[in-house]
């Protein structure tokens, strides 16, 4: 592993519609633009949309402006789709590693593997379950984990009764396989979080869209200011910070 601090972007749920018009009243492509430049984002290696680039359900139009904002980037940009986003229309736009209707990768880069996968239908295909037992004992030192659900409750009342990964309990097992796996990254929940489960912690990135109460058993909006997250990856340590 090199000795360098790779530092990574997390963008997530940015939920963005059709055209410019507002989004639930909300400007989710300038919320999407204030993550991106944010002094916090300041010198990424790296930048991770993980999932949800589409509002509702795969918007043309949603994925034409991501795809001229990743156009513009001069460092690698690795997506995965949400629940609200298609694979199939996504391939349009983005060059994306397409297996059995999943987008999963590996991406190796500056000495460092991560790992991608699509949890976009609300589970993860056992595909690609038998493909991670395969992959990350390929690999000696850590490796992360990018998926848009986070593979556990987090205590957030409205998601967690109504949306979350519904095979958890499958792809647990699998990811307890491997011990250099210590660090998974989520979006999804509209709200941050930090989980520790089975000596792995999970860091629920918020949503540049809007961040949704996690006290409420139903939806209510807390606010739509966009956050994201920032991951720090050294020899011997990862860390991440959040900012609104
Ligand atoms: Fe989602």
């Amino acid at each position: 592993m090199s000795s360098k601090v790779l530092k990574i972007g997390q963008i997530s749920d940015i939920h963005i519609g059709e055209d410019e018009n507002l989004v639930q009243g909300i400007d989710v492509r300038a919320n999407f633009m204030k993550a991106l430049n944010s002094p916090s984002m300041h010198g990424i290696d790296l930048l991770v949309l993980s999932g949800d680039l589409a509002n509702e359900d795969a918007e043309p139009g949603a994925y034409e402006y991501m795809r001229d904002q990743v156009a513009k980037m001069s460092i690698p940009v690795c997506i995965i789709p949400g629940n609200h986003d298609r694979v199939e229309v996504m391939q349009n736009y983005f060059d994306l590693p397409v297996k059995n209707g999943k987008c999963y990768y590996r991406f190796d880069f500056q000495g460092r593997s991560m790992f991608f996968i699509d949890s976009a239908c609300g589970e993860v295909s056992q595909d690609q379950l038998d493909w991670l037992e395969q992959e990350i004992p390929k690999v000696k030192e850590e490796v992360l984990l990018f998926m848009h659900h986070p593979p556990c409750f987090c205590n957030h009342r409205f998601m967690d009764l109504r949306y979350h990964l519904r095979n958890m309990v499958d792809v647990r097992k699998v990811l307890n396989k491997f011990d250099n796996l210590k660090h998974i990254f989520c979006g999804h929940y509209h709200s941050d979080f930090c989980v520790e489960i089975d000596g792995k912690t999970v860091h629920v990135a918020p949503s540049t869209q809007m961040q949704i109460d996690p006290n409420a058993p139903y939806f209510n909006l807390k606010s739509s200011a966009p956050g994201w997250q920032v991951i720090n990856w050294g020899e011997d340590f990862v860390e991440s910070a959040v900012h609104f």
